[in-house]
């Protein structure tokens, strides 16, 4: 194993971990009363609790399917649990996405906040039915890179989170910190996404079947 397939490897558990962290986490507000809930966060959640369980519920699910669907070796072997997988998480991304946009509109971190959280949420939804429509047309080279820039946004959750305790450590307030990572978690994963992608793309104008292995399995 080359030392750079190795270290690919271990980005990619980390991803895997953390996703399933961050889900499971999330499981919380399926409580009667989340614990640990920022107040700011706890009045969206009151004022719009049927819509903001169905974001919450949806976009669990595509994060913990997610990182699996990028597995070669569950890909090529059960190609037909890939393709339910994968059903189930256009659905969850779609339920996530939609209740993502509703919530995002009463975001109590101001307009700032309000306008990345919504236009992650289109961006999202939108990179997800290209991915899903270039599958539907066979084209899966394509479908391989629109579903990894899907990923990188559904990411934006880890990245969002993994962010939040930096701008408290460097003396600015929470809420500045959560203002920035609206906009900075999902720009700066579709940005090392895209780098990827150039990347492993010169020889092949695809992502290729190596490439993904070499994340992956
Ligand atoms: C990628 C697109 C996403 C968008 C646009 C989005 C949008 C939002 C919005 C607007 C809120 C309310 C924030 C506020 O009141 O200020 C929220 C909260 C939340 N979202 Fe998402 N979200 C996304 C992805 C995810 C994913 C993948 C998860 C998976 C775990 C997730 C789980 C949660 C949870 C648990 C909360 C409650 C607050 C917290 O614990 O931080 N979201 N989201």
């Amino acid at each position: 194993m080359t030392l750079q397939s190795f270290a690919k490897k271990g980005v990619w558990l980390f991803i895997m971990l953390s996703a399933t962290a961050i889900s499971l986490l999330s499981l919380r507000f399926l409580l009667p009363n989340p614990p640990h809930v920022a107040p700011e966060i706890l009045e969206n959640y009151i004022n719009h609790k049927t819509v903001f369980l169905a974001h919450v519920t949806g976009s669990l699910t595509a994060l913990l399917i997610g990182p699996w669907q990028f597995v070669t070796g569950l890909r090529t072997k059960i190609p037909k649990l890939h393709r339910w997988t994968g059903r189930i998480y256009m659905i969850t991304v779609l339920i996530g996405g939609i209740g993502g946009f509703i919530i995002a509109w009463s975001s109590e971190y101001g307009p700032i906040a309000v306008a990345g959280l919504a236009l992650l949420s289109v961006v999202w939804l939108y990179v997800t039915g290209k991915g899903y429509l270039c599958a539907r047309s066979r084209q899966f080279q394509a479908h391989s890179k629109w579903m990894l820039r899907s990923f990188a946004l559904t990411a934006a959750a880890i990245t969002l989170r993994l962010g939040l305790p930096i701008a408290p450590a460097l003396g600015y307030e929470f809420d500045t910190g959560y203002i920035a990572l609206s906009w900075a978690s999902w720009i700066i994963n579709l940005g090392i996404v895209e780098i990827y992608l150039r990347l492993n793309t010169s020889d092949f104008g695809g992502i290729t079947k190596s490439s993904l292995t070499t994340i992956s399995t």
